[in-house]
Formats: C-alpha cells, sequence, structure tokens
C-alpha cells in the first residue's frame, strides 16, 4: 500500500466534521528515538503567518500529561493521521490507553512507516506532516467564559496548543 503527496490546494474538506467526528491521530517520532501516538478530536485547520494567504497550518490542543506530548515537544515535526470512520475501534482505543503502559500502536493493530523524520500510518486515509511553529499553554487568566473551566478542567490542566506548519500531505492509493 503506498501513498502519494497530494497538492494542498485541492482538497476538499470539512474541517468540523473531520476533526470532531472522524478524529485524527497525532503522532510524533521516528524508528529511531521513539514514537507514540493519541486520538485528537479538538484542533483547527487554517491559515496565519508567512506571504500570500499565510502558511497552511494545523493548530492541536494537548493536555500535560499525555505521554504522546513528550515525544511532540521533543521532535520538530507530528503528524496527523486521517482514517474516516473506518478505524473507530482502534482510535477509541489509542485515545483511552496510554503509550506509557506498552505497545497500544501494536496492540491496536495499526502499521507506522517513516517518512521525512516522523511517522505515519499504513491504514490512514490522508496524513498532515506539520512542522511545529509555535507553542504555548493555555492560560487561565484567558478564558473570557468561566464555564469553559468549569466544564473542562476542574483539575486545572490546561491544554498546551501547538501549531504546526503543514509541510505534505500523503494520501493513500
Ligand atoms: C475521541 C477522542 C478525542 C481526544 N482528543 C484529545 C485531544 O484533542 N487532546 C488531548 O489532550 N487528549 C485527547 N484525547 C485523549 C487522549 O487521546 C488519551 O488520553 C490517550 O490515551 C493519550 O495517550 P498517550 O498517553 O499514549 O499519549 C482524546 C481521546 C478520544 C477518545
Amino acid at each position: 500500500m503506498s501513498f502519494f503527496e497530494r497538492d494542498i490546494a485541492e482538497l476538499s474538506i470539512n474541517p468540523f466534521t473531520m476533526i470532531a467526528k472522524e478524529w485524527m491521530l497525532l503522532a510524533a517520532g521516528n524508528a529511531e528515538r521513539g514514537y507514540n501516538a493519541m486520538t485528537v478530536s479538538w484542533g483547527h485547520l487554517g491559515a496565519i503567518w508567512g506571504q500570500e494567504g499565510g502558511y497552511p497550518t494545523a493548530v492541536i490542543y494537548v493536555r500535560p500529561q499525555r505521554y504522546t506530548k513528550e515525544f511532540v515537544d521533543r521532535e520538530e515535526l507530528f503528524t496527523l493521521s486521517l482514517f474516516g470512520t473506518e478505524r473507530r475501534k482502534e482510535l477509541s482505543y489509542l485515545g483511552s490507553h496510554s503509550g506509557r503502559e506498552g505497545d497500544k500502536i501494536g496492540a491496536a493493530g495499526l502499521t507506522p512507516f517513516f517518512t521525512d523524520g516522523t511517522v505515519c500510518f499504513r491504514e490512514a486515509k490522508r496524513v498532515f506532516l506539520c512542522r511545529k511553529l509555535y507553542h504555548m499553554r493555555l492560560r487561565e487568566e484567558g478564558f473570557l467564559d468561566p464555564s469553559v473551566i468549569r466544564e473542562n478542567y476542574p483539575a486545572k490542566d490546561y491544554h498546551e496548543m501547538y501549531v504546526g506548519k503543514i509541510f505534505k500531505v500523503l494520501e493513500r492509493e
């Protein structure tokens, strides 16, 4: 099963259903230094900085306790793999088990492959390869509606936000 590079300008996607309903697999690392992955369903796609309409970018939100965060922080790159609705069971597993406890990627039955110095998955339909541009912890004083804190952060474990420049889009043939 092989992947080809796709021009991002040609994509026709609905980010609302793609991220929130179909979910994505966030991964970082490589064969030499190890890797990990976790399911995410919060994030944004868009454009910012640079010239001529801004860089194509993905924003993800990672809680400080996630093992995957250690890999995202260590590496310059991260990937977002999209599976549509086909791999719901696998993504549920990867979103409810930690790589700290063992080989959860093997247990979920996904097959990593390594390209451009980072990790992707053979079962994905599409992968966004991202280079980190910005990283910041969400601050309590930044929340303008206190109900967001009440509903999402009883433990005050505010997400850390990462903006990644999408430098390549791979699609399964
Ligand atoms: C559908 C779904 C969406 C999730 N979205 C996020 C998210 O956007 N950010 C986050 O920090 N955790 C999210 N999680 C939780 C992590 O995927 C989960 O804690 C995972 O087990 C972390 O694995 P790790 O410790 O190996 O990194 C989500 C879980 C599920 C099931």
